[in-house]
């Protein structure tokens, strides 16, 4: 699918791999719509895009509420007579297996998940009727195997990638000129470790448990030896131009977990879990 003239709606887009894919998508000749929580992360990213020249606008507001992600629709529609792509990317990550509160994993689950659910909602029928659009979702490494530390955040991500591989199915099925892509990274320079900041306030003293504590350390730490989020841009673009279903950035991390879990399957023993492996391509 071009990028030149078309209009993407990125969510999650004042931060991270969101950003970085706002800057590689606008050198594309794309107009941008960027959706965020944090109004002032927002206003600053829109300012610097429109410094470097880009089309955007932004548009505050909920993921996990559909009437924040058709407000991203109607302002695409609005402002630049279109919407062509939804990156269903914001997304946060909390939550050991054991010893999470329910409302924590229902945290998770609403942006994670709802997120993606309701982009698809509000976009892809606009993109059927136009034949023409591509919807890429975020999921993860962890949303292709089990990672301890993180229940909610892999429960969120299998879901996004089962949700994806779905819609690549049914738009098959349809034969239209929609496609789907579905971002597996391992770790990426971001600010996905400090996702408290966006929690509601009821559950912020989550934040202050030995278990959020310990997994924001460790994670931080294997963010920072990650990926740059602009490496990630730019195989988003290319999957988008090329209609590629699988971005995976960290392609032997990805392919390793597979087949340890299909070895598994077949009665070896279970996965080895290699964070380390997870940072580099
Ligand atoms: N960084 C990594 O190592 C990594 C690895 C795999 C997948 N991911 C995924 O990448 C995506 C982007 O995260 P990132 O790493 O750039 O982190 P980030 O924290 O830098 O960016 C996430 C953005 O989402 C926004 N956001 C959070 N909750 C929101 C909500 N309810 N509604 C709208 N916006 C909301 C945040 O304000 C932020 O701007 C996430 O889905 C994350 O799970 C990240």
């Amino acid at each position: 699918m071009e990028l030149q003239n078309r209009t993407a709606v990125i969510t999650g887009g004042a931060s991270g791999i969101g950003l970085a894919t706002a800057y590689k998508f606008a050198e594309l000749g794309a107009n941008l719509v960027l959706g965020d929580i944090e109004q002032a992360a927002l206003d600053a990213a829109v300012s610097r895009l429109r410094d470097n020249g880009a089309k955007v606008i932004g548009v505050q507001g909920d993921v996990s509420k559909e009437e924040d992600v058709q407000a991203l629709k109607d302002a695409a529609l609005d402002e630049f007579g279109g919407a062509h792509l939804i990156f269903n990317n914001a997304g946060v990550a909390a939550g050991p297996t054991i010893g999470t509160a329910k409302s924590v994993w229902d945290w998770v689950m609403k942006v994670n998940v709802d997120g993606v659910i309701n982009g698809i909602n509000v976009f892809v029928p606009h993109f059927l009727e136009q034949n023409e659009g591509h919807v890429v979702n975020t999921g993860s490494l962890a949303g292709l195997g089990g990672v301890p530390g993180m229940g909610a955040y892999c429960a969120s991500k299998f879901a996004v990638v089962g949700i994806s591989e779905s819609l690549f199915h049914e738009l098959g099925m349809r034969n239209t000129n929609v496609g789907v892509s579905a971002l597996c990274p391992g770790f990426v320079k971001t600010r996905i470790f400090e996702s408290g900041r966006n929690m509601p306030n009821e559950l912020k003293s989550y934040n202050e448990s030995p278990d959020a504590k310990m997994l924001n350390d460790l994670g931080s730490a294997a963010v920072n030896a990650g990926i740059d989020a602009d490496i990630v841009a730019n195989a988003v673009a290319d999957a988008v131009l090329n209609k590629k279903f699988w971005i995976l950035t960290h392609e032997r991390a990805a392919l390793r977990t597979t087949e340890q879990r299909l070895e598994w399957m077949r009665g070896s023993g279970a996965a080895t879990i290699n964070l380390e492996g997870a940072t580099q391509p």
